[in-house]
């Protein structure tokens, strides 16, 4: 087969360049964020998620179509076993630039200094509340004191950033957005504020009547702090702003009140090895079927790739007062 008809670099039919893919490597997860789960969630069983073999075969053909940066999830990804391994493995992959994870930061504590070794270079990790009570209520199952370790042992590991990811809800925590901002500057972290998407039926909260937009977050803020708008931009949707006289900066992520979609630079590999084109539609291609049928053949893994491309829609429209229309919980493809 030509190898040669083959592009370098991957582009949507809108002309969108796709350089970052977003890889879940485990649905499952040690905590049950109300946000994220129902209370009693079934995950797939092994044979159906991709090895860790297969995981690097199709990243490396992705880095070799021009896919720049990597970022792993989950669920929580530290809590599949082998984890550490396929991290230092995909660091080592040349022409991949950069390396990133975001994490419930759970087992950070103890990972810390060994995912700096493996070449990750920057984490997102989840905080929500700096309230122990609240922080078991939002999670389910979750230790905030356990978290803040592990977010004092990534400071103490050298990354080059760290972010907090803090999903805002109307009256469960709204009133916390200025003590987290403090936390973020004290320890000179940047943090983003998140609208709550609604991906997979969660019965716990009314998602329209918690819906508290980023713009309300911003007014909060500017009563403590002077925000100035940032050039700073990982490439991804947050909007984010600099606060004078700290080197934070806050990112607004508002798939409701500001959306994104235009400058979509990215698409996402499940556990089970669907490719998704849009975190908001159903459009994929299964590439977990392309490995197994063509183990080794890494040109039909990048064929598959590159036809996909052409599938990814143009935006999303998320609707909180109907029930969701995608069936998937945010678990399935970790952001
Ligand atoms: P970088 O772009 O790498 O800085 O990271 P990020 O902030 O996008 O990643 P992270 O994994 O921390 O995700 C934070 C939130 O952004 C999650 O709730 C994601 O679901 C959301 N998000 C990330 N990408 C998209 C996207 O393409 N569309 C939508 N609607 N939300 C996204
Ligand atoms: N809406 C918005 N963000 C969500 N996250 C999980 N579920 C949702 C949701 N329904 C966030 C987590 C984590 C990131 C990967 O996704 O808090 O920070
Ligand atoms: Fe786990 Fe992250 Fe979902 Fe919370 S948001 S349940 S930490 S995958």
């Amino acid at each position: 087969m030509d190898i040669a008809v083959l592009p370098s670099h991957l582009v949507d039919q809108f002309g969108r360049t796709i350089d970052y893919l977003r890889v879940s490597i485990t649905d499952r997860c040690d905590f049950r964020c109300v946000y994220c789960m129902s209370e009693d969630m079934t995950f797939l069983p092994r044979a159906q998620i991709l090895s860790m073999e297969e995981i690097y075969a199709i990243v490396s053909a992705f880095v070799a179509l021009g896919i720049k940066k990597v970022r792993i999830t989950g669920g929580e990804p530290l809590v599949r076993k082998g984890a550490m391994e396929l991290l230092a493995k995909l660091g080592k992959i040349p022409g991949l630039q950069d390396l990133v994870l975001t994490t419930n930061g759970s087992q950070l504590a103890t990972l810390a200094p060994a995912l700096k070794a493996a070449g990750v270079k920057r984490i997102n990790i989840s905080l929500d509340t700096l309230d122990p009570e609240k922080f078991k209520s939002l999670t389910r199952t979750g230790d905030l004191a356990t978290v803040l370790a592990g977010i004092a042992a990534a400071k103490m590991a050298g990354f080059e950033s760290i972010k907090l990811n803090a999903v805002i809800l109307q009256q469960r925590n709204h009133q916390e957005v200025v003590q987290l901002v403090k936390f973020a500057i004290q320890h000179a972290l940047d943090i983003s504020f998140i609208e709550e998407m609604p991906l997979g039926v969660v019965t716990e909260h009314d998602r329209f009547e918690s819906y508290y937009p980023s713009h309300l977050i911003r007014q909060d803020l500017s009563a403590h702090f002077t925000l100035l708008a940032s050039e700073h931009s990982s490439g991804g949707p947050s909007r984010y702003y600099s606060i004078a006289g700290t080197t934070t900066q806050v990112g607004f992520i508002s798939p409701h009140s500001e959306n994104f979609c235009s400058t979509c630079n990215r698409v996402r590999l499940t556990a089970e090895g669907r490719l998704l084109l849009c975190l908001g539609n159903e459009h994929a291609v299964d590439l977990k079927a392309v490995v197994r049928a063509h183990p080794g053949n890494s040109y039909s893994l990048k064929r598959a790739i590159v036809d996909a491309m052409q599938l990814k829609p143009e935006k999303h429209e998320f609707n909180l007062q109907e029930q969701p229309i995608i069936f998937r919980h945010m678990n399935v493809t970790g952001g």
